[in-house]
């Protein structure tokens, strides 16, 4: 059968994956509800179209934090991609740079920083997370300003790791030598097996990010670096304002693909909220449950500057590497050049508020 969106990647992936790791990949936190809810919450949300608009030429290009992207889709932080295949984040990384957008590097990743710099030469930024000592935290942003990466994207939904009960019923262990690599020279990751987490992902967690971060550390953080720092994980408007007071360059709203707190909303109903509380001070993005074409124009109706995608390009990596991902970013580029198209919008520019509604009954 073709494969002709992105919902094909993941069932070959489903099909070619051990059990565990595609469990890994698609599972989510406690019973799983936010996670319905990411992918349905778009349901509610209709598109309003435009006619007679002359649509022969439909441009899908945008800057995010002054980056020209192809299109206003970026590759989300994702952790252990070598469990998906062996290239991992460097198939990755080349499949971003080939379609001109950006990849976001996850610090729990399989590949170094540097190593995945060198693997191609396409824009990038680093996830951080903020590990109990701080030096460790430090180097990692010394070597991500080092290798080229232009912003920070400190992730503030993992104080403790969601309780992913797929893997704790799997015993999630990842294949040998599918590590946390940018840690090694820091600690001993020997010390952080399985005992009394059940998931190997859990044990590593528990030891490797710390529950104490507060705003402070996001002033910290911004101390030591000159690199825009964007905060991933923000779901109250309340949040996001506090966000914009202490000097953050965008904000990411995410429920981390529901992997967190179960029963959180899904990103796509919170963002007007934080759109109106940030009021074009910063750029916000966000993330959850984007499959097609259609979502990403909802998204940037409703103000977002543009979305990421976190399991659909892995199901791409696992299935084909490198042009799996690649694949999978043409494909909802191109859904998303006829989403415009159809609704009227020659230029993501062009795309407003006006352009959608909610479902009726239905209210943002
Ligand atoms: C993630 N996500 C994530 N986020 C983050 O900030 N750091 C990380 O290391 C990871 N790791 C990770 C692993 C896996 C397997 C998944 C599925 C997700 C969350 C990710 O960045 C993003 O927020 C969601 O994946 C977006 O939702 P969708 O597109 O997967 O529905």
């Amino acid at each position: 059968m073709p494969i002709v969106n992105l919902f094909d990647y993941e069932e070959i992936a489903r099909q070619q994956l051990p059990e565990h790791i595609y469990d890994f990949i698609a599972g989510a936190a406690d019973d799983e509800i936010s996670l319905a809810r990411n992918r349905g919450a778009w349901g509610e949300i209709q598109l309003l179209p435009r006619v007679l608009v002359d649509v022969s030429n439909v441009d899908t290009s945008t800057s995010v934090l002054g980056q020209k992207v192809s299109a206003p889709i970026l590759l989300a932080p994702v952790a252990y991609q070598r469990a998906a295949h062996l290239e991992g984040e460097s198939a990755t990384a080349r499949a971003a740079a080939g379609s001109d957008t950006i990849m976001i590097l996850s610090t729990m990743a399989t590949t170094t920083i540097e190593d995945v710099a060198a693997a191609a030469e396409g824009p990038k930024w680093f996830q951080l997370y903020v590990y109990p000592e701080r030096e460790i935290t430090k180097r990692l942003v010394q070597r991500a300003e080092k290798s080229g990466y232009t912003a920070l994207c400190l992730t503030v939904d993992v104080p403790y790791l969601g309780r992913r009960e797929r893997d704790l019923h799997n015993l999630l262990e990842f294949p040998p030598g599918v590590l946390p690599v940018n840690f090694l020279d820091d600690i001993d990751l020997s010390e952080h097996k399985v005992q009394g987490h059940g998931s190997a992902l859990a044990a590593q967690a528990a030891s490797l990010i710390s529950p104490a971060i507060t705003w402070d550390d996001v002033d910290w953080l911004r101390s030591i670096t000159s690199l825009p720092v964007l905060v991933k994980g923000v779901l109250a408007a309340a949040d996001a304002k506090i966000a914009v007071d202490h000097g953050v360059a965008g904000i990411v709203v995410s429920n981390h693909g529901a992997r967190q707190l179960d029963g959180v909303p899904a990103p796509i109903e919170v963002l007007p909220g934080v759109v109106e509380a940030v009021a074009g001070r910063v750029p916000v993005l966000v993330d959850g449950g984007v499959r097609r074409g259609t979502d990403v124009v909802k998204a940037i109706a409703l103000g977002a500057s543009a979305v990421l995608i976190g399991r659909p390009y892995i199901w791409g990596l696992a299935a084909e590497g490198e042009a799996g991902v690649r694949r999978v970013l043409a494909m909802l580029r191109a859904e998303f050049e006829l989403a415009m198209a159809l609704t009227g919008c020659r230029s993501v520019g062009e795309i407003t508020r006006d352009h959608v509604r909610m479902r009726p009954g239905r209210a943002l």
